[in-house]
């Protein structure tokens, strides 16, 4: 088998997973998951993370490959998440004298896993600090909380790589033939979506360094044009409107709220609005979901009054928005309630500490059903967001 290179002297190492359910026990990902793994051969030969347990064979294997009779000096762990750090006893079975490098977070994480015999060589690094392998030297650099607090990142100023961790990875096995940006948006703003402040820094920092590729632990190696994925990177991580448009989100018991969101998306596309997704919180994606409201500006959230509250689906699209910061978007109320429609007072109450939330002036009010008046009110929503 070719050996996979990344540059003469990095190589591929990963594997696919094609049997996984739900990626980190919620995310369907219908083309699997890449694991990502590197090797850089060198004087001292360092591998870059291991892999999910359930393809810690095929992984050696794929090390063998590379190292012919050597056997690697470093095993670098950059995140101690299992899909990236299972397979370290797996890999310490076979090459007992490999130094194990972490930060002093990652050695705690790693006795808490696996106890406290798992790696009796090791070498802690500092921030910024180095690792040498003769012609490459890698640089350490933390990343806390993109995703884990221990995160780092590894730059090798000889190939000029960027070894990313978690950041730029997407969802989708390597043989996957699909879009980059969109299952990289749901991974990102479901898995790294809180923690923007973080990323924004590890971008500063990567804009002082001379990257020519980016390696993944998740998704492709990213070889060219890459202002496009660190363009994308920073209009994620700082809350910014990456497409004009309307999302209009809703939950309905018998189809009267679900026949508001629709008169409003019919409303707006007859008005020329850009992009209208129109998404029943039901029986969509709810991790698609979120990453929607993320990407546009305008979210109009229509629900009916549910046990004195929001209908559940509802609840769990607000609190996943909650969760990962939501922010400096424009946002409009459908409610309905047969008695007493509450549902628009409780999604408000709901968003008072978001920052940066302007609330359309219209709010649509149902009874039961759609009447004249609430037809009047969803005319002049669709007016409003085309504003
Ligand atoms: Fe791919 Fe945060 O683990």
């Amino acid at each position: 088998m070719a050996l996979n290179h990344v540059t003469d002297s990095i190589f591929y190492v990963g594997v696919n997973d094609h049997e996984i359910d739900l990626f980190e026990g919620q995310y369907i990902v219908p083309n699997g998951m890449a694991y990502n793994s590197y090797v850089i051969m060198d004087d001292k030969i360092a591998v870059m993370d291991t892999v999910d347990i359930n393809f810690a064979q095929e992984w050696l294997g794929n090390i063998a490959e590379v190292l012919g009779d050597r056997k690697p000096d470093y095993l670098v762990i950059q995140h101690m998440e299992p899909d990236h750090s299972a397979s370290i006893a797996e890999f310490l079975k076979v090459y007992p004298d490999t130094v194990v490098v972490g930060n002093a977070k990652t050695f705690v994480m790693m006795q808490q896993f696996f106890g406290a015999d798992i790696a009796p060589n090791r070498e802690v690094v500092a921030n910024k600090g180095t690792l040498e392998l003769g012609t490459h030297t890698l640089t350490f650099v933390f990343a806390p909380m993109v995703h884990w607090p221990e995160v780092m990142v590894t730059y090798d100023a000889a190939d000029k790589v960027l070894f990313s961790a978690d950041g730029f990875g997407k969802f989708g096995a390597l043989d996957a033939d699909e879009d980059w940006a969109c299952e990289a948006r749901r991974y990102y703003i479901g898995i790294v979506g809180k923690y923007g402040a973080q990323v924004q820094a590890l971008l500063k920092v990567a804009a002082t360094l001379d990257i020519q590729k980016i390696c993944p632990l998740h998704g492709p190696i990213l070889t060219e044009n890459l202002g496009y994925y660190i363009e994308k990177y920073d209009i994620w991580s700082s809350y910014g409107v990456e497409s004009e448009g309307v999302m209009i989100a809703y939950a309905s018991v018998y189809g009267n709220t679900k026949k508001a969101a629709e008169m409003l998306a019919e409303q707006l596309k007859a008005k020329g609005c850009p992009k209208v997704v129109l998404t029943d919180l039901a029986r969509s994606d709810m991790a698609e979901n979120i990453e929607d409201a993320f990407r546009y500006g305008k979210l109009v959230l229509a629900s009916v009054t549910y046990n004195g509250g929001i209908f559940p689906f509802m609840q769990t699209f607000v609190h996943g928005l909650l969760e990962r910061g939501y922010q400096k978007r424009t946002m409009g109320i459908i409610e309905n309630g047969t008695w007493a429609p509450t549902a628009g007072r409780i999604i408000k109450g709901l968003f008072e500490k978001s920052k940066e939330i302007t609330w359309l002036d219209t709010t649509v009010t149902i009874k039961s059903a759609v009447n004249a008046a609430n037809e009047a009110q969803i005319a002049a929503m669709a007016e409003e967001l085309m504003k």
